[in-house]
């Protein structure tokens, strides 16, 4: 019997595709969620229901900006704008270079192509964010992951002999983790940074939430880069990563950028979006205080573990967590039902910050849940 085209050209990707790729498992998205979704760490306060006068001023910023933007020009890949914005902002030296990505998931990737690709191997803490180990097995790398301690504290020792072992020329450190919610010792990292024979990227996603960075370090080192995203401090949908340091690296790893990585509407938007970073920060503060409130509440639950967090989600352990994430669900919120992700993951839920009234419910359907025979 003659093949049909469809078998024909599953067994032509099977034969083609290389290994490695066909062996990722693709990040997983949820569909849209009307209710109340507190799943991905966004900034709910930005959510159309929730305006007030400063928002509403942000808003109209963007859309005269936006309208003026010369989008049917290429964009400008030296971002002069927006960098200048990011180093006034956000505290960038003038010394360091700067390499932007659509989100810090491309910084990531152009990170392991220039230093990967082609053999050599990457290591992570784990559990920890599942795009490093996919972007070095794109990058044909090997990828060694370290387990933390059952309480998320780094295991030194079994970090120090990892990187001996394997040699790793790129290592992450996410700092506070996603998506335990801690933050490692800085000896420890330094231990780290001083051990590795190649790249250490700090990852700071989460730094607008922890208040801690390793910025302000990074000329003691000669390996040592910090990558952040404006995702979390109310950005997410506008796709800004950046990644800074030395510039004898930033201009190394800036050879894999595509030429217009990051379009006319990104760059308006972020620089437009920085100068109401204060809003922003101000919505960063009320989810801090909005973590503290939960976390005591969470805490005060049958059978409930909350895990201490310097960012803006919490990691809680329940006894069933696929029944309490179902629950929930039924409630008409959305987390993130991290369980199979590691071992040291077992009955997790990952619960985002969201608004005082959205942790209310939050709060109160979990008392429900938990309290049904
Ligand atoms: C630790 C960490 N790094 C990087 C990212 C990617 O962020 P983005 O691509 O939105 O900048 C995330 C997103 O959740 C994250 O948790």
């Amino acid at each position: 019997m003659t093949e049909s085209i469809a078998e024909q050209r599953a067994a032509r990707v099977r034969a083609t595709v290389r290994p490695e790729v066909q062996a990722v498992r693709g990040y997983p998205v949820t569909p849209p969620w009307s209710g109340i979704k507190i799943e991905l760490m966004e900034d709910n306060h930005l959510d159309r229901g929730n305006d007030t006068a400063a928002t509403l001023a942000l808003r109209d910023a963007l859309g005269r900006a936006l309208a003026d933007a010369a989008f049917h020009r290429y964009p400008d890949p030296a971002a002069p704008a927006l960098k200048a914005k990011l180093r006034e902002r956000l505290g960038i030296a003038a010394h360091h270079g700067i390499l932007l990505g659509a989100g810090s998931d491309e910084v990531i990737t152009m990170v392991s192509q220039a230093i990967i690709a082609g053999g050599g191997t990457v290591l992570s803490l784990e559990p920890s964010f599942a795009v490093f180990r996919n972007a070095a097995l794109a990058s044909a790398g090997r990828y060694v992951g370290v387990a933390l301690r059952p309480d998320f504290t780094l295991d030194l020792p079994a970090t120090l002999a990892a990187i001996e072992r394997e040699q790793p020329k790129l290592i992450w450190v996410v700092y506070p983790n996603n998506p335990t919610g801690n933050s490692y010792a800085d000896a420890d990292i330094e231990a780290i940074v001083r051990a590795a024979p190649g790249l250490v990227v700090i990852d700071e996603a989460y730094e607008p939430f922890a208040g801690r960075s390793w910025a302000s370090r990074l000329d003691e080192f000669p390996n040592v880069l910090v990558m952040r995203t404006l995702s979390k401090i109310g950005l997410a949908g506008v796709r800004l990563g950046y990644l800074f340091g030395a510039a004898a690296w930033i201009d190394e790893i800036d050879k894999v950028r595509g030429p217009f990585n990051v379009g006319v509407l990104q760059q308006v938007a972020a620089t437009v979006l920085l100068d109401h970073y204060d809003e922003l920060k101000r919505h960063a503060a009320a989810m801090i205080a909005e973590r503290e409130r939960t976390a005591a509440a969470l805490r005060a639950l049958p059978g409930v573990t909350v895990f201490p967090s310097n960012a803006n989600f919490l990691l809680v352990r329940f006894p069933d967590a696929a029944a309490v994430f179902a629950a929930l669900k039924a409630h008409g919120i959305l987390v993130r039902n991290l369980s199979a992700l590691h071992p040291l993951m077992a009955n997790t839920l990952r619960i985002s910050i969201g608004t005082a009234a959205e942790m209310d419910a939050l709060t109160a359907a979990l008392k429900q849940t938990l309290a049904a025979p």
